[in-house]
């Protein structure tokens, strides 16, 4: 089960995960159940980036020795650009969550996509091939996740966004690749976002807890899964929603452990069993505070 076997922690290989905010990132406690599970030795850090210094920062992480990093917001774009190599995913996202440090440039990839992809279909248990996607918001969140969303191969992919010329720039992008799937993509706007999708994910920013679920109830039908891409306080307003009109909600713990796993892989060649992770996960984001 495990190819490489433990080493002192003295010789473990350095990871971080880069942003700002980090304070309260999970990644750390993630990476370090599934290094503890496969016997890798990998020490995984927060290395907070100064808001007009994330090059330099994490160039010097880099140069000490480290071999990789998770980005988060909101440098995953200055990620992808630094680059000298991308995976596919990454080049269709035009956003890294996950740079791996090689001897001849960094590497970067988007695991977040697949990461989705992932827990809808694994954890959840729904199929996402052939079924009808809506997928809510235009930003890095939804971008990020689109191409993957697209290799499942479901029969239509409606991505609705406020500012609908966003999301069109994005479905343009993703078009060959939806052809060459077999996917109906299509942009629109709020107000036309269509009805009765199978499977509703929504990567609109936490600012929603604001102003409400900004479309119409008609897009749930009964047992609707419906996905919220953040977890804990930030999703309870959509999954409140979802719930009252008969939808089946899901937070974004299970993405989040997924596209960690997808990291791991990325750097150590081995894939974690996230299933005990994201039950100890789950159990530590219920509890109640204090505990
Ligand atoms: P991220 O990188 O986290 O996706 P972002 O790029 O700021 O963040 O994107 C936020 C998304 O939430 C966008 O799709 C945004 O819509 P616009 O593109 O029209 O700005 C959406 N969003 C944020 N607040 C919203 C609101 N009150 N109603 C509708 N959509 C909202």
């Amino acid at each position: 089960m495990n190819p490489i076997p433990a080493q002192p922690a003295t010789s473990a290989d350095r990871y971080a995960v880069a942003g700002n905010p980090v304070a309260h990132s999970r990644s750390p406690a993630i990476h370090a159940r599934f290094a503890a599970q496969t016997g890798q030795a990998v020490a995984y850090d927060r290395l907070l980036c100064p808001l007009d210094a994330f090059a330099d920062t994490v160039r010097a992480f880099a140069a000490s020795g480290a071999k990789g990093a998770n980005i988060t917001v909101p440098f995953k774009f200055e990620a992808f650009a630094l680059a000298t190599r991308r995976t596919p995913r990454a080049e269709l996202a035009e956003a890294a969550n996950t740079l791996r440090f090689d001897a001849d440039g960094w590497l970067a990839d988007n695991t977040d996509g697949v990461g989705l992809v992932r827990d809808i279909t694994v954890n959840a248990g729904v199929a996402l091939a052939g079924q009808r996607v809506l997928l809510l918001g235009a930003g890095g969140a939804s971008a990020g996740v689109l191409g993957p969303l697209i290799e499942a191969r479901p029969a239509e992919i409606v991505m609705a966004n406020r500012t609908v010329a966003k999301a069109e720039a994005i479905v343009a992008r993703h078009a060959d690749w939806a052809a060459q799937h077999g996917v109906r993509l299509a942009a629109r706007g709020l107000d036309d976002a269509g009805a009765a999708f199978d499977v509703f994910i929504n990567g609109t920013a936490a600012s929603l807890a604001g102003s409400g679920v900004p479309v119409s109830a008609a897009v749930l039908r009964p047992g609707t899964l419906a996905v919220d891409m953040m977890y804990g306080p930030a999703a309870r307003p959509f999954l409140d929603w979802v719930r009252a009109h008969g939808g089946e909600p899901r937070d974004g713990l299970g993405m989040l452990v997924e596209q960690a796993a997808e990291s791991f892989f990325l750097w150590r060649g081995v894939r974690p069993d996230t299933a005990p992770v994201l039950a100890a996960l789950r159990a530590e984001v219920d509890a109640p505070p204090g505990h």
